[in-house]
């Protein structure tokens, strides 16, 4: 499995009014959150991420609808399928990921631990693969 990835189960706290689920820094996630941004309005073809981060951590999780999320290291991947509120992606540094396969309406909703910064990126998989094979 891929090391930095994992599926973190959330709380819910059901009753006759509906659903709350909820994400408390420190104690469902390691990091401190410094951004929340959320995916919308996709094209059911769409392919969202295509990218890594050399420090970023994540949690994603599909508040509405579905979706699936593939996960590589430059050695392994892996593909999950977030299908529900109460669940999140939890992605680590040095991961590629595609968002793919959206479910119609779906909204993606995505916790960083950094502000937003361009150079944290990979764009290049060709240049992510030599960092990561390279154990950078
Ligand atoms: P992009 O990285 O392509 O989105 P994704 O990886 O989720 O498919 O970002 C789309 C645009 O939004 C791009 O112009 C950069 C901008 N953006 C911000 O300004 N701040 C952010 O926090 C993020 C994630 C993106």
């Amino acid at each position: 499995r891929i090391k930095p990835c994992r599926m973190i189960e959330l709380a819910e706290h059901a009753d006759p009014r509906g659903s709350l689920s909820v994400v408390e820094a420190g104690k469902d996630i390691d990091f401190e959150v410094q951004r929340v941004y959320y995916l919308y309005n996709l094209p059911m073809a769409t392919v969202r991420g295509a990218h890594g981060h050399r420090t970023l951590q994540q949690l994603v999780i599909a508040v509405h609808g579905q979706f699936e999320i593939t996960v590589d290291d430059g050695f392994r991947t892996e593909r999950y399928l977030l299908d529900h509120p109460r669940r999140g992606l939890f992605i680590g540094p040095m991961t590629w990921r595609n968002l793919v396969n959206f479910s119609p309406g779906a909204v993606g909703l995505v916790l960083a631990s950094e502000h937003y910064d361009e150079a944290d990126y990979y764009r290049d998989y060709a240049e992510f693969l030599r960092s990561a094979r390279a154990g950078a």
